[in-house]
């Protein structure tokens, strides 16, 4: 079995990772202080799960929908309706009867270009948050979920690309994204990321053994800038574990 991150949890498949991010989110918002609570949506195909499970009958009346706003960590920048697109595959998964209030989905703007998206949606986060310089004893999420890619990425921040460094922007544009698809992107930088309460990294599938194996190898992939982040919790399931 591959050596595990810090506060990794082993699950036995897809579906008990995305059952245990489930329960985790819900104690997340409803023990969030003040009137909203803030989620941060990972994208790709391993969170689709939890966010069909969430708007479920199994789970849909343990949400406090009302106050909970829902963010995006990246996007892909295509129409809304496009195949690609996070925010299509977030309104699929929450389905056609969407519990989500429509003014607490905060799209990523993709129709200007990854720069001026990421100008706008940086303009979102602060107006959400009530400042524009991010208080560590303040963080803009109750829980940010994220997802590792192949190479070692999370959100759309690649190995080797210049979003990866940003400390100061919120949101960076992605002109050109290390791996597939290979469309521009928009993603929440690092400090953005981890202004959380709690940060879950879901990873699940044989094909995430290789960067598993090398963040255990000590590799400086930009997950391992999450991995150091207060109140992450890692939920590997076997196949990725090669347990
Ligand atoms: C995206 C995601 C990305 C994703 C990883 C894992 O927009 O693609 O935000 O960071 O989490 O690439 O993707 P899978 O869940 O599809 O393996």
């Amino acid at each position: 079995m591959i050596p595990l991150p810090a506060n990794a949890r082993l699950t036995a498949d897809a579906e008990s990772t995305a059952r245990a991010a489930a329960e985790h989110l819900i104690e997340r918002v409803t023990s969030a202080t003040g009137e909203r609570a803030a989620v941060c949506l990972s994208g790709g195909t391993t969170p689709k799960r939890l966010y069909a499970l969430l708007a479920s009958p199994e789970f849909v009346g343990r949400v406090p929908w009302a106050r909970v706003h829902w963010f995006f960590g990246d996007d892909r920048v295509v129409p809304w309706d496009d195949p690609l697109s996070n925010v299509r595959m977030v309104r699929e998964a929450f389905g056609h009867e969407s519990p989500v209030p429509s003014t607490h989905l905060h799209f990523i703007p993709s129709d200007e270009g990854p720069e001026a998206g990421a100008r706008a949606y940086a303009a979102t986060l602060q107006a959400f948050y009530g400042a524009d310089t991010l208080d560590p004893d303040r963080p803009l999420f109750d829980l940010v979920l994220l997802g590792l890619g192949s190479d070692g990425h999370t959100a759309s921040l690649f190995p080797g690309k210049p979003a990866l460094a940003e400390r100061e922007a919120w949101a960076a544009p992605v002109p050109e994204a290390g791996m597939a698809p290979f469309v521009p992107r928009i993603t929440l930088t690092l400090p953005t990321l981890t202004s959380a309460r709690s940060v879950l990294v879901l990873v699940n599938g044989a094909g995430k053994q290789d960067p598993l194996r090398r963040l255990a190898d000590g590799e400086d992939l930009p997950a391992r800038h999450v991995a150091s982040a207060r109140g992450v919790t890692w939920l590997i399931d076997r196949d990725a574990a090669g347990a």
